[in-house]
């Protein structure tokens, strides 16, 4: 099937851009808007966006041109009559969509193609609604539309032959990588995205850290584009919340259901970028006070006997990079630094003085996440952010968890992965391209799982099953059963 002509509704976050999609790839394109001020919204989202593009040199004035050009911006959905091919980014709203859809089968020739961006919603309910079933499909870009290489193409079990490769064909002339996948709530980047976001907004209700900290965390020690809550703020918090209402309303896991703080920004108007506030853009955070510093132990690294006492390999060469740095380590230091291999608690009750210990889990090369016992002292634990500072750390304080932050986001993430994968949902491959070309990741979640090693995830897994008694973090059979072969590498085929 040919797509030249294509209608766009709904010009918000995503419309807009995957308007300026088609018609950077040449196509003529159709954008309707609900009403004229949203129109101006979204013709403003055109021009701004191409616009930079310009200034960036990425695009010639004169191409820029040619692509407003071959936007027709309107109001009335009638104007669709003649496309080949309809693409709605209105609300993640069920009702909403059906109302949509259900017009434009009215409207539109009956070979046109109608296809939903929902990040979660039921295609097939979608589809059930119009009088062509088979020709409704998902096209599923990704925020923003114009940069991300993924669209998850979503077929049912009504899809008619030959639409999902069409629309996979599609996609590819506009530049995108598409990945095929049946409908599911959200699909495979959705499904595993939003439950680690929806956890980290619960990580932060639970004060287990603070918001800068935890997207320091997931950014600078996993090497993820964004921590999760400007991701949160770049997607908005409405839809965010809308697709964790449809992922809870098909599993009733309980880690979907919407963190109640979501719930309470998206009341109050804080949607994210798009009303110019929620996670963030309120008053910058404070920087906590220096400490005044002192002497320094760093201990463990493994082993189940009491703390020693200063181990100069210890700490992956935090101790070298303190003494390097000209601090003195101590047998009665002022600060107790304990390599975390088990609840920190457990070594602090063993000291002298508990209150000088914190634990330290180094994340990568840029970041240690410094956690705090019930029994911390203030003094300790901003004697430790400072010294990680001045050791070239990025320090992410946190309360002594099982996983602390970014085990306990990450490696969830993984297991649902696998899970995924399990299912026979689909490919490794798939995932894989799936979360890199959608999110931007550095890799994909198998290849995260291999280089970060089988039997390590499996065990993270297991302690954090033990901590929060969450079935959804009993390590998939799959993994379990792969370390135990002793394989360190998934079977593909
Ligand atoms: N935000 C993301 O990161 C993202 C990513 C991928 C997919 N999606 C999906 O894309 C869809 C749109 O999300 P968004 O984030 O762009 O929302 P948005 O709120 O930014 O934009 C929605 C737009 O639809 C318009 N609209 C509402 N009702 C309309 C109607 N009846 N006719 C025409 N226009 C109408 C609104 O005026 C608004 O401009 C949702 O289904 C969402 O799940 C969002």
């Amino acid at each position: 099937m040919a797509f030249e002509r294509v209608g766009v509704v709904g010009l918000g976050t995503m419309g807009a851009g995957i308007a300026e999609v088609f018609a950077r790839a040449g196509l003529r394109v159709i954008g309707v808007e609900a009403d004229a001020e949203a129109l101006a919204r979204g013709r403003g989202h055109l021009e701004r966006s191409t616009g930079k593009a310009v200034d960036k040199g990425r695009l010639e004035p004169g191409q820029r041109d040619e692509i407003l050009g071959r936007v027709t911006l309107t109001t009335s959905r009638e104007d669709l009559r003649n496309v080949d091919l309809v693409v709605e980014a209105i609300p993640e709203i069920l009702d909403y969509k059906i109302a949509l859809f259900k017009d434009l089968d009215r409207i539109c020739e009956p070979a046109t193609v109608l296809a939903t961006n929902s990040s979660s919603l039921s295609v097939t309910a979608i589809a059930a609604a119009t009088g062509r079933p088979g020709q409704v499909v998902g096209m599923h870009f990704f925020n923003p539309a114009p940069v991300m290489k993924l669209v998850e193409v979503v077929g049912t079990v009504v899809s008619a032959p030959g639409v999902v490769a069409d629309v996979a064909a599609l996609a590819g002339r506009l530049g995108k990588t598409p990945v095929a996948v049946g409908d599911r709530a959200g699909f495979v980047v959705n499904r595993l995205l939003l439950p680690y976001l929806n956890q980290a907004a619960v990580l932060m209700e639970l004060g287990v850290a603070g918001r800068d900290d935890i997207d320091a965390a997931m950014k600078l020690g996993v090497g993820l584009p964004m921590g999760p809550f400007t991701l949160l703020d770049l997607i908005g918090l409405d839809t965010a919340y809308e697709v964790m209402g449809v992922l809870f309303d098909e599993t009733r896991d309980r880690r979907h259901a919407p963190a109640p703080l979501l719930r309470e920004l998206v009341t109050a108007g804080l949607l994210g970028r798009k009303s110019g506030r929620g996670f963030y853009g309120d008053s910058p955070r404070e920087e906590p006070a220096k400490s005044r510093l002192g002497t320094f132990g760093v201990v463990g690294g493994g082993g189940d006997g009491p703390a020693e006492g200063p181990q100069a390999t210890g700490g992956g060469g935090l101790a070298e990079r303190l003494r390097a740095a000209g601090f003195k380590e101590s047998e009665d230091p002022d600060v107790v630094l304990r390599l975390a291999d088990r609840p920190v608690i457990e070594h602090a009750v063993r000291l002298p003085d508990p209150a000088r210990m914190v634990g330290v889990h180094l994340v990568g090369d840029q970041v240690a996440e410094l956690a705090s016992t019930v029994l911390t002292s203030e003094e300790a634990a901003s004697a430790a952010r400072d010294l990680v500072k001045i050791a070239g750390l990025t320090p992410v304080p946190c309360k002594d968890r099982a996983g602390f932050v970014v085990d306990a986001l990450l490696f969830p993430y993984l297991n649902d992965a696998v899970r995924m994968h399990d299912s026979g949902y689909a490919s490794i491959d798939d995932i894989d391209a799936a979360m890199r070309l959608g999110c931007g990741y550095p890799a994909g979640p198998f290849e995260m799982l291999e280089s970060l090693g089988l039997a390590k995830v499996r065990d993270g897994l297991r302690a954090l099953y033990a901590e929060y008694r969450e079935p959804a973090f009993a390590p998939a059979p799959l993994l379990d059963q792969l370390v135990t072969a002793g394989v360190s590498r998934f079977p593909r085929p």
